[in-house]
């Protein structure tokens, strides 16, 4: 029989909010108070439990550095990344599909001329990427800036690596006046999250492995437009079906085609074999989610006034 203060306590919490409080933030409080009490309630955890969930929350933050982010790892293993990036990116299917940006990305990366090498020394099988950016009228977006970054072919990126300098398998360049782009590189592998930390422990406790399938990170931008966050992903990679972070979405695998022709292989400006993809990505112009958000919301509240007016 629950006692007093577990049917109170929740209430009486939110009751402390001040009622000038920002309405945003008020309802996220609110929200997160009440969901925290009921996984209380719910598993009822001993308090030996309750501080080893402290003690895995501070060892998380603990483990954050400027080159290692433990939570944003956290969050994408829960899907809790990809649950927002959905809430977010309620796509129409007219632009490209998002996923998560990952706990890799970093500001500043060099900017190579289109065409160019974002691989330049590292070892491993050649592969060039070519595709164009698009408005979703099909128009062709010259000057619409590509962050790109990928993991070297051991799976490692270069935050990763001691003595990279953190800039390398990295790079930013701008597509064509015909909104085209292409760029060198070496084919991505699958690859572990890192399982050193918190974020392995519980991996393992869960009886997951920390595989995530092949990719290349892409943050696509151009200015008046929203900015598509994404990777594309290898095709035939054997984890695609079971990322560790839940990113992959079908219309992102890419076909990779090896080819043996030295003659293709020039064009490209590598040597055969190599590996090819093409992609292009379709951005929507800013606002229009929100324009879409309130469409909808505007068509259920005239759907619920019909559907009660029936009643009547
Ligand atoms: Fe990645």
């Amino acid at each position: 029989m629950p006692n007093e203060l577990e049917v109170t306590l929740t209430d009486a919490v939110i009751a402390r909010l001040a009622d000038g409080a920002e309405p945003r933030f008020r309802r996220i409080a609110q929200s997160l108070i009440r969901h925290l009490h009921d996984f209380v309630r719910d598993v009822e955890p001993t308090e030996e439990e309750w501080f080893e969930a402290i003690k895995f929350l501070t060892a998380t933050g603990q483990k954050c550095d400027d080159k290692r982010q433990e939570f944003i790892l956290l969050s994408d293993v829960l899907g809790v990344s990809m649950l927002v990036d959905a809430v977010n990116h309620r796509s129409s299917g007219a632009t490209t599909e998002t996923t998560v940006l990952g706990p890799f990305f970093v500001h500043g990366a060099p900017e190579i001329e289109n065409g160019g090498d974002m691989a330049a020394g590292w070892p491993g099988e050649p592969a060039y990427v070519s595709g164009r950016v698009l408005s979703t009228e099909g128009r062709p977006l010259p000057g619409a800036l590509l962050d790109l970054w990928q993991s070297n072919s051991e799976g490692n990126y270069d935050v990763q690596i001691a003595d990279t300098g953190g800039k390398q398998l990295r790079a930013k360049l701008r597509t064509d006046a015909d909104g085209c782009f292409r760029f060198r590189t070496i084919l991505p592998t699958s690859y572990p999250v890192p399982t050193d930390g918190p974020v392995g422990l519980i991996l393992n406790r869960m009886g997951r492995h920390p595989m995530r399938p092949a990719h290349l990170h892409f943050m696509v931008s151009a200015p008046g437009y929203e900015t598509v966050v994404t990777h594309l992903f290898v095709k035939g990679d054997p984890y695609l079906e079971s990322d560790v972070v839940f990113g992959v979405k079908d219309s992102l695998v890419v076909d990779f085609r090896r080819s043996e022709s030295q003659a293709e292989a020039q064009k490209a400006g590598l040597t055969a074999p190599f590996y090819s993809a093409s992609y292009d990505f379709v951005l929507r112009p800013a606002g229009a989610a929100k324009q879409q958000a309130a469409r909808a919301a505007s068509d259920a509240v005239q759907s619920s006034v019909r559907r009660q007016s029936e009643k009547e």
